[in-house]
Formats: C-alpha cells, sequence, structure tokens
C-alpha cells in the first residue's frame, strides 16, 4: 500500500506507512530527526539547528585592495549581499597569520589576522557589521598542527625546555646502517608522514604537508593551550568554529605500524594504501570533542544563544556519528559534524533515484535521534558541485537540501552554480598537487576555490583589474551573480533565494516528516509541517528523459512554489500530474487542502 507505486495523496499514506518495512527506494516516512517510528519528533529550538551556513573562502572572495588576494574589507563590502541571499551564518576559512603553504591551514598565531586579510580590527569590524544584520560568524579552527613558522615549533626544533614536547617527535629507526622513520605511517598528502630534522636529530610528524607539523596532543601542555585559543575567539565574539581535520588529533602511543587497506587503487606512497586505525579517530581524539562541547557549553551558559562547533571527519559514517557524541547520548561533541556522506562521497555524476534516495536515507539511518541533521553540497577540498554532478542538477539540489530537516551548508559560489575553475600547476598553489604536474588536473583543489564571480565586469568584479592569486574563472561572462539577480527570475541565484525564503517558515515547528520515495527515474522528497499541516513536495526527475509524474504520484490539487531554472512552470502555476518533467527538471510544490 504505501510501496513504490502508490496512488494515494501522500498525507494518507503516511499513517500507514510506519507499519510498511522499508526497502531500498520504498517510500519511507521520516521524522525530522530522520527515525521511522514517528517517535522522537524534536523541536529545533537553538538558532543553529535550521540555520543556513555559508562558508567563505577569504582569499578569493572579494578583493577591496585590489593585491590580488580577497580581504576581511572585502567580505564586509559583500555583507549586504549574503543578507540578501537570506544566509544565517558565515564560517570563513582560516584568516590567521600564516605563510600560506596550505592556503592558511598552517598556521603561525593562533591569534592574530595575516596580513593578507587585514587586521584584528577588520575582524572586529566584520564581526559588528555581520551581527548587525543578524548574520552569525564562525571561524575555522585548526588544532591538529601548526605551521613550521610557529614559534612553539621553532623552539622546539631546539629542543627548548617548555616546547620539546609540544610535537610529536621520534628517534629514527636505523636498518642497515641506513636511517628510516620510526613506521609506516603516510600523510594525507601523500609519502611518509615523517620528516627528519638535521637540527634536532629527529623526525617530527606531519598528517599533512611538511610544513605542518603535527601537534602531539598527549602533552597537557597542547591541549591548554589550545583551549586557551577558542577562549580567546570566544572572548573576541565570535559565534563557533568549525574544527579542521579533527581526525588527526592523536595517534597511537605505541607508535604501531597500520596494516595495508586493500585498496587497489592506491599505491605504497598513497594515504589511502593503509588503514588508519592508530592515526584516525582514536579513543581519545573523542574524548577531547567532547571536552571542547563542554568548554563552548559552559562559556555559553551565560549567553543568551550557544557557541557551536562543527567538525570536519571524512570516516565512515559510524564512526562519524561519535563526532556528534557518543550513541547514548551521554556525551555530547560538535553540534554538527559535516555530511559529507549524502552529496559529496555517497553520489557521483549520473546519479539515479534510487541512489539520491539512499544517499539521504543512509545519513537519517545512522543518526542518533538526539542529534541534527545536516546537509553539505561542497566545499574547498572539493570539486564544485556544478561540475561533480552536473550545472544541470543544481537547482534540484540546492531545492532538496533546503527542505530537509535541519542544518544546510553552501560553499560560497553554490549558489550562484559556479563550475571549476581554470588553473594550470605552474598558477596552482594547492601543496599536494603542485609536488606532481603531472597529476595535477586530478589532485588539485585549486580549481575550486578560483574567485567568486561577482560580475561581468574586469576580473568578475573580484577586484579592480590587479592579477588574482587564482585566475578567475573564464565561465564568468555566463555565470555571475548580477547577471542572474538582475535578469534571471528563473536564474540558480534567485531559485536559491526563493528557496531559502520559504525555509523560513519551516523554522519552530514542533516536528515534521520527510517521505522519500524513488520511482525509476522519479525523485520525490515530501515535507509536512506540524503546525498547520502545509505539505510540500519535491518532484526531481533526474534521469535524461521526460517522466510523467502521474504514472507514479496520485493526482492531487497543487501549486508551483519553486521551480528549477530549467522549468517551464511559473510560481504560482497549477502542477501538472499528466504532463512531463523535463530531464533534471525539479519542481516543488505545495498541495492543496
Ligand atoms: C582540511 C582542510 O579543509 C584542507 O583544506 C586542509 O588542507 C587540511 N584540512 C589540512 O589542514
Ligand atoms: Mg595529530
Amino acid at each position: 500500500m504505501c510501496n513504490t507505486r502508490h496512488k494515494m495523496k501522500s498525507l494518507q499514506c503516511l499513517m500507514f506507512a510506519v507499519f510498511c518495512s522499508v526497502a531500498f527506494g520504498d517510500t519511507v516516512v521520516l521524522t525530522n530527526t530522520g527515525k521511522e517510528d514517528g517517535s522522537n519528533l524534536k523541536l529545533f529550538t537553538e538558532w543553529w539547528e535550521t540555520s543556513v551556513f555559508y562558508q567563505i573562502y577569504p582569499r578569493s572572495f572579494k578583493d577591496s585592495d585590489n593585491d590580488g588576494s580577497g580581504d576581511l574589507q572585502g567580505i564586509i563590502q559583500k555583507l549586504d549581499h549574503i543578507q540578501d541571499a537570506g544566509i544565517d551564518a558565515v564560517w570563513l576559512s582560516p584568516i590567521y597569520k600564516s605563510p600560506q603553504v596550505d592556503n592558511g591551514y598552517d598556521i603561525s598565531d593562533y591569534r592574530d589576522v595575516d596580513e593578507i586579510y587585514g587586521t584584528l580590527d577588520d575582524l572586529k569590524q566584520l564581526l559588528d557589521e555581520a551581527h548587525k544584520r543578524g548574520i552569525k560568524v564562525i571561524l575555522d579552527y585548526v588544532p591538529n598542527h601548526t605551521s613550521d613558522q610557529h614559534a612553539w615549533f621553532q623552539a622546539s626544533l631546539k629542543n627548548d625546555s617548555v616546547y620539546a614536547d609540544y610535537y610529536v617527535w621520534k628517534d629514527a629507526v636505523i636498518v642497515n646502517g641506513t636511517r628510516t622513520p620510526p613506521n609506516n605511517w603516510l600523510s594525507e598528502f601523500k609519502g611518509s608522514a615523517w620528516e627528519w630534522s638535521e637540527e634536532r636529530q629527529q623526525y617530527y610528524l606531519h598528517q599533512f604537508s611538511v610544513a605542518q607539523p603535527d601537534l602531539n596532543y598527549r602533552n597537557p601542555a597542547v591541549v591548554n593551550e589550545l583551549k586557551d585559543v577558542l577562549t580567546y575567539w570566544l572572548d573576541f565574539g565570535v559565534d563557533g568554529f568549525r574544527m579542521d581535520a579533527v581526525f588527526a588529533l592523536f595517534e597511537d602511543a605505541q607508535f604501531r605500524d597500520e596494516p595495508p587497506s586493500g585498496d587497489t587503487n592506491s599505491g605504497p606512497e598513497d594515504y589511502g594504501y593503509l588503514k588508519h586505525i592508530y592515526t584516525a579517530d582514536q579513543h581519545e581524539t573523542l574524548q577531547l570533542i567532547y571536552d571542547f562541547r563542554d568548554l563552548l557549553d559552559k562559556y555559553s551558559a551565560n549567553l543568551s544563544y550557544p557557541r557551536i562547533m562543527m567538525t570536519e571527519v571524512y570516516s565512515d559514517i559510524a564512526t562519524t556519528m561519535l563526532y556528534y557524541g557518543t550513541y547514548s547520548g551521554s556525551r555530547k561533541g560538535a553540534h554538527f559534524t559535516f555530511n559529507f556522506w549524502s552529496f559529496i562521497l555517497g553520489l557521483q555524476k549520473g546519479f539515479t533515484s534510487t541512489q539520491l534516495w539512499g544517499s539521504i536515507y543512509n545519513w537519517f539511518n545512522y543518526i542518533p535521534a538526539q542529534y541534527t541533521p545536516n546537509w553539505v553540497l561542497g566545499n574547498h577540498d572539493q570539486s564544485r558541485v556544478s561540475t561533480r554532478l552536473g550545472p544541470e542538477n543544481v537547482d534540484a539540489l540546492n531545492i532538496l537540501i533546503s527542505i530537509l530537516p535541519g542544518v544546510q551548508v553552501t560553499y560560497n559560489g553554490e549558489e550562484i552554480g559556479q563550475e571549476n575553475g581554470e588553473v594550470t600547476c605552474e598558477q596552482g598553489y594547492d601543496p599536494q598537487a603542485i609536488k606532481n604536474c603531472s597529476t595535477f588536473n586530478q589532485t588539485s583543489r585549486d580549481f575550486e576555490r578560483t574567485p567568486f564571480q561577482w560580475d561581468s565586469t574586469v576580473n568578475a568584479g573580484f577586484n579592480e583589474g590587479a592579477e588574482p592569486w587564482l585566475p578567475v574563472s573564464q565561465k564568468y561572462l555566463e555565470t555571475n551573480l548580477e547577471s542572474q539577480n538582475v535578469t534571471g527570475i528563473n536564474s540558480h541565484y534567485n531559485i536559491y533565494k526563493q528557496t531559502l525564503q520559504l525555509r523560513q517558515s519551516f523554522r519552530n515547528e514542533t516536528g515534521y516528516f520527510v517521505l522519500l520515495s524513488s520511482y525509476a527515474n522519479l525523485f520525490v522528497a515530501e515535507r509536512i509541517l506540524s503546525s498547520n499541516n502545509d505539505d510540500y513536495v519535491l518532484y526531481y526527475n533526474v534521469g535524461d528523459e521526460a517522466v510523467t509524474p502521474s504514472k507514479y504520484i496520485a493526482e492531487a490539487n497543487a501549486t508551483v512554489v519553486i521551480r528549477s531554472s530549467n522549468s517551464a512552470y511559473n510560481i504560482g502555476d497549477l502542477f501538472n500530474y499528466n504532463g512531463t518533467l523535463l530531464a533534471r527538471e525539479a519542481v516543488l510544490v505545495r498541495l492543496d487542502k
């Protein structure tokens, strides 16, 4: 009855669906916390639980002083755009002092702003201006490693009595008279995770580039230092942190070799060659994450709203959930840990509606009921969603993640469907990619980091003509905010904005359901609001051929509220179930009561 070909109006089906056993792609009724038994309806009461977070990649956002690099004053100039789009909070990728070996993820002073970006005063101004507009500000926090130029590392190199154990140092192992690293651990950026220091006559650990030595979390002084950094920025007035690479905080105390993963696509130098049972997701790492949360909760106790943390982890989905907190809920971790599974790791170009269904269901299936789901399409480490999954899917995916319950995360440019830029190895900066130009096109993350395309003037309005640090994509004449704003009722940007406006009415709901079905190429997701029974249904044809919705779904009176840019529907049109949906067309309708 509630199987794939139900012809009932979905609200009716809803009452039956809880009794059905779910097969992949079947209709399934979920509460807003992703549960199937109708329990655990949850009121999302805290500000962040229904927020849209917008990741700004500062160096590529807006260059206010025309020196080729984006800066804090540039972000301030664009706050009106961010507000216009309906965004609740921005997350800035690192703006701290840094030699920029890994574009700011190599920090040489945790408490100061790099001159590329401006000054602490500029940051203060940015916070004030954002807060005036009701926008919260999240900073990146990079606890696993510092820059090798950080004063702590420079002192550690010299075996300074205070800083000697701030990093992970080990003696060499001599094999047949040759010096070799202490074990087989690999860097995520390829090759041994150990680098020899002539000065100290020991190896130091770097899970990322050689210029990013890992901090030694088994030293309580390090834990205290990094907690103090959190407090410093909380005192400064920030609203929370995106925590970088936290899976890597602790390593095995016995420094045991890691076993091979068996991944046949990885060579012995590749990170994927080993199974990271001793360098990732260690028990002590999770405890520290829970301690960071305690610190934030204590700090927030006397404030009017909580300061939050979101963690970056690419571990398997069950392990990833532990960063939210324990499964029992006895200890809390991140307010949310990024969901890379549904739209990044779990989907590929040419995906079917059943795969999309499964990708979403998977996250719901794993997340413990007490935590808040989140939906992420991309970031500065992933090929842009337009390029990765196809520009023709961008509107549908933006609408979809907006009607799914919980947090929505947008990487700057996704609101206009910006695609990857064109960058050569010589122009590139990504440290892991420029090591080997012959594989640059496959490995570089520079493509998704090219400047934001504001308008059709010189350098896409990123600046006034100085050579940008990474080239502006040639696609800017077709794809830019200004033209989408002015001429395009049907543009990616206007669709994004309309969706965020609609999303406002989903706030403060005592509970609602998402109903997901997949019928051949037709993907259907439903969101029912509890207070007034408003019932929204997204019809999304993921295939290459037109489909007729009435083949699968009972006809009902429904009004189009949002549609993809390739759709012939207008807002306010009656939706025609007997008509066709074009390839990749998406229509969000409200069922008439
Ligand atoms: C994850 C960041 O997102 C990435 O850009 C960086 O290279 C690594 N962590 C190392 O900090
Ligand atoms: Mg570490």
